[in-house]
């Protein structure tokens, strides 16, 4: 029997103290509390024991002094094992040291589960053997600190965009048309028709944009993509707005503002996230609109005078190319008005130039790679057509596409951010596949 009065809390009928989580350890200075929690890790000599405990919330050190204690109690802090679930009391105490600012005075222990033999030590592990062990992985101090920075960065996305009067729409998971080109796609059956893992919700964000205006959506999204680096992952999330009567320059406007917004709350919220990962926040501080922008052609020149001869005119960037750069400045920067080859059919060309297209791939710092693609779309009907035609595209597929251009069409705008590559960068971590809680590889589908 548990019934909770006020803030105290009443145990099979025996009045104890106040039940919390770590997170809120700073209401209790001085007073005692019990929380429910793992032990992480432990040290102990003849006379005093600290346990790492964590609940979720965040970790605090519990600190047992022998002479203090029931024999027992110090007993039980000994002989306890990593990952072994407890009820734990104590008095909280401020401690400057502590990421936290507070530590626990260990007043009493109750063994839930005893943990045999965990597989993750304090020691360094290789890995693959951690990605093996995904499933207990992500209980580690720096992995909760990525997925709590993950979290915020969500947050912070529903929020911007509320605030800026945006609807959330869920485009689908099961689609019959692929907006980023079709050598990528995961195919599988629908009953008796061909259908794909989505890619992209773009196409039909353009159709919920020219009912709703404003629309965003947040999901995940299917890449077959053979590539092994630290920026691709199979399974990824993407944010991707879109914009009724938004045109090209004001797209980029929107996207230097959210990307500012996320950073900015992952700096306000995330502090003993960024300590826990030694983030260097002056690298951070910076990110506010606006960002810098270079055109496609002068980024070629760029590379060219900086020694890139492996580079030119029509070109896709490989990974070096964007590090160099992102290293010219100390902000995102967008590459604008790509050639219209190196990029998807729906993209609007340049009123004065018929061989680029609107479009910008906004580079973040540090050599962390793309990490938003958007472009203005094209909202003429033959033209479209004619480069659906072109792209060898299955026209039956995108009548319904070609449709929000038969009725009423208007210029738009949108984009898609990565959320792992977003995440990898504000975390300071150096692959993507720390950056989801289960990553899809090349070569893994489990756990
Ligand atoms: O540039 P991409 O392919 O753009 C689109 O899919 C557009 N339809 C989006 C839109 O305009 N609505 O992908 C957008 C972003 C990239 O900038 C990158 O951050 C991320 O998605 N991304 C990946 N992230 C992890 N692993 C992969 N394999 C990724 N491919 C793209």
């Amino acid at each position: 029997l548990i019934t909770y009065t006020a803030s105290v809390l009443v145990f099979g009928g025996k009045i104890t103290v106040n039940k919390t989580t770590i997170s809120q350890v700073h209401k209790y200075v001085d007073q005692e509390v019990k929380i429910g929690a793992w032990i992480a890790n432990k040290r102990s000599s003849g006379k005093i024991a600290f346990l790492q405990l964590r609940d979720g919330t965040g970790f605090i050190q519990g600190v047992i002094v022998k002479e203090d204690v029931a024999e027992e109690l110090f007993q039980t802090a000994k002989s306890i094992t990593q990952e072994s679930s407890v009820y734990v009391s104590g008095v909280v105490q401020k401690d400057e040291r502590s990421p936290l600012g507070y530590e626990l005075l260990v007043k009493g222990i109750e063994v839930l589960h005893q943990s045999v033999d965990y597989p993750i030590t304090p020691k360094e592990h290789g890995t693959e053997f951690l990605m093996d062990n995904r499933h207990l992985w992500l209980r580690s101090r720096r992995q909760h600190a990525v997925m709590k920075i993950r979290n915020e960065i969500i947050r912070a996305t529903y929020e911007f965009f509320n605030e800026q009067g945006f609807a959330k729409v869920d485009p689908p998971i099961l689609t019959g048309s692929a907006p980023e080109g079709t050598t990528e796609l995961f195919a599988t059956k629908y009953f008796d028709e061909d259908a794909f893992l989505s890619q992209s919700g773009q196409l039909y964000m353009e159709a919920s944009a020219m009912a709703l205006g404003k629309v965003f959506s947040f999901g995940p999204t299917f890449r077959a993509e053979k590539s092994k680096t630290r920026r691709h992952l199979i399974e990824f999330w993407m944010i991707e707005p879109e914009m009724a009567f938004v045109e090209f320059e004001e797209n980029l406007e929107v996207q230097e503002q959210y990307v500012s917004y996320i950073v900015q709350s992952v700096l306000k919220n995330c502090t003993i996230e960024l300590k826990t990962l030694g983030r260097d926040t002056s690298k951070l501080e910076n990110i506010k609109a606006p960002f810098p922008r270079i055109s496609y052609d002068d980024a070629i020149k760029f590379l060219n005078e900086k020694g890139f001869d492996d580079i030119k005119w029509g070109d896709d960037f490989g990974a070096p190319h964007e590090t160099a750069i992102a290293e010219h400045y100390d902000k995102p920067v967008f590459i604008t008005k790509y050639p219209t080859s190196l990029k998807p059919f729906y993209m609007q060309p340049d009123a004065e130039r018929e061989d680029v297209v609107l479009c910008a791939d906004l580079i973040a710092p540090e050599g962390y790679g793309e990490i938003i693609g958007g472009s203005e779309r094209i909202h003429n009907y033959d033209l479209l057509k004619q480069r659906i035609e072109e792209h060898k595209l299955p026209l039956e597929s995108y009548q319904w596409y070609l449709d929000l251009r038969k009725y009423g069409s208007v210029p738009h705008s949108g984009f898609g951010l990565g959320l792992e590559r977003t995440v990898a960068w504000i975390s300071g971590v150096e692959h993507v596949r720390e950056s989801i809680p289960f990553p899809r590889l090349l070569n893994r589908l489990y756990p």
